[in-house]
């Protein structure tokens, strides 16, 4: 067991025997006392008996033998010893504190996460350990944690200047012995958790770079190769259509739906093409190119589409552009494949954040159940949304819910924080 300087040695033992006073130390003589009187030996053999029921009963934590050098203290392995063992050889960090955040009790673990002494952790703030913002954090959630549990993210400051991601786990525990308020807590290290979902993320965001490159050369092909090639074809069959004579009809009549088909095969491969290539963006503008993908989705789909752009007062960057359009026709895609809706509402304003807003009115899904099922199938559609709204400094939310449509808003904010602190 630990002593801490300063600290009681012993964790309180639960009282089982309410009303009854026993002290939490046994004092046992060292020497065996001299012949005295039969009532003073009566004395002490009563006294050694309460004792062993005490000891037996499990109020006692330790004894302390007066021995030749000085008093010698050992404790007893009751109950508590199982739990003791289990909090000192966690791989958390263990703290009981005051509602003031002054900390009673730390494992060695604790200790070890903020590498200083356990003797000057414990009496120690908790604040010591924290940075100026997740202080102001903490306070309040230490004052409700009288009633009920929080959890947060902190950077955890050690003794020689290093930091740690961490998330404290605060519980309220049953008041203490002066009927004061007491606070446990575990502190469990993110820094592995944390590298892993930067690694995702650095993932993600390659995967939606690599997609980007792909439907680059993609469209570049389909546009050189392809469209050329089916635009001369076209011309060839209307070439045809017109040396068959007249009166050879159905003849001519295939050869015209021939033209027709090949015409609208090279429109929809030109649309397939420029729906991959973001150098719409850059013939259009943003607000045009959004009118056209939203105007080509209801001619396709039958699907209304209303669309309402506020005037943006400057350009956006490049990546924000392309970053809004790529949301918006991914959304458009899933209105298309999932949705079964009638209509869709787009909306682009600017003020402090650009928002782009799209919802529709159709089917609607659970955004939670589908978070679950994404161990089994992974879609990368509205994975790759809040990618790139991420990637722009944004944040992309899904409100949805069956029979109740979908809203998926992005914000972004305008201008983006490094300009506008220059
Ligand atoms: N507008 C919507 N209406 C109804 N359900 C939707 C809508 N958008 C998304 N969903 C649901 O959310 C799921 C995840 O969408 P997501 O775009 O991530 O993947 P996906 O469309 O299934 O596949 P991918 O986009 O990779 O082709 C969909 O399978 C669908 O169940
Ligand atoms: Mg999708």
């Amino acid at each position: 067991m630990k002593t801490a300087q300063g600290q009681p040695s012993f964790r309180p033992a639960p009282s089982r025997r309410p009303g009854r006073s026993h002290s939490r130390f046994a004092e046992a003589a060292g020497g065996v006392a001299k012949a005295g009187g039969l009532a003073e030996l009566r004395g002490r053999l009563a006294e050694a008996e309460e004792t062993l029921r005490a000891i037996r009963g499990g109020e006692v934590d330790a004894v302390m033998v007066a021995g030749q050098q000085g008093p010698q203290v050992f404790t007893l392995q009751g109950a508590e010893h199982a739990y003791r063992e289990l909090i000192e050889s966690m791989n958390e960090g263990a703290l009981t504190l005051t509602a003031d955040a002054v900390i009673l009790y730390a494992n060695q673990r604790f200790a070890t996460m903020v590498k200083g002494p356990l003797e000057q952790v414990i009496g120690s703030s908790l604040r010591r350990f924290l940075a100026a913002e997740d202080r102001a954090t903490l306070r309040p959630l230490l004052r409700r944690a009288d009633k009920s549990g929080a959890k947060i993210h902190v950077l955890l400051h050690a003794g020689d200047g290093s930091k740690m991601p961490v998330q404290i786990s605060i519980r309220p525990l049953a008041k203490n012995r002066f009927n004061r308020a007491t606070i446990g807590m575990v502190v469990t290290d993110m820094t592995e958790a944390r590298r892993t979902a930067e690694q995702l993320r650095a993932l993600t965001h390659r995967v939606v770079q690599a997609q980007e490159a792909e439907r680059g050369r993609v469209a570049l092909e389909l546009h050189d190769n392809i469209t050329q090639l089916l635009c001369a074809t076209h011309f060839c069959s209307q070439a045809l259509a017109d040396k068959i004579a007249a009166r050879d009809r159905p003849l001519k009549t295939e050869a015209i739906k021939l033209r027709e088909m090949l015409g609208k095969t090279a429109e929809e491969v030109e649309r397939i093409s420029r729906n991959l290539r973001p150098s719409v963006l850059h013939q259009l503008g943003l607000v045009a190119a959004l009118r056209d993908t939203g105007t080509e989705f209801a001619r396709r789909t039958g699907v209304a589409v209303k669309l309402t752009c506020g005037r943006l007062t400057a350009r956006l960057s490049a990546d924000t552009e392309l970053t809004l359009y790529r949301i918006l026709q991914e959304a458009l895609n899933n209105v298309e494949k999932h949705a079964r809706a009638r209509h869709v509402t787009v909306r682009l304003r600017q003020r402090t954040f650009v928002q782009l807003a799209i919802n529709d009115d159709g089917i609607g899904f659970d955004p939670e159940q589908h978070a679950a099922r994404r161990k089994e199938k992974v879609g990368l559609g509205l994975l790759s949304m809040r990618e790139r709204a991420a990637y722009v400094g944004g944040a992309l939310t899904v409100k949805s819910a069956p029979g109740a449509g979908t809203k998926i808003e992005v914000l972004i904010p305008w201008p983006p924080p490094a300009t506008a602190a220059a």
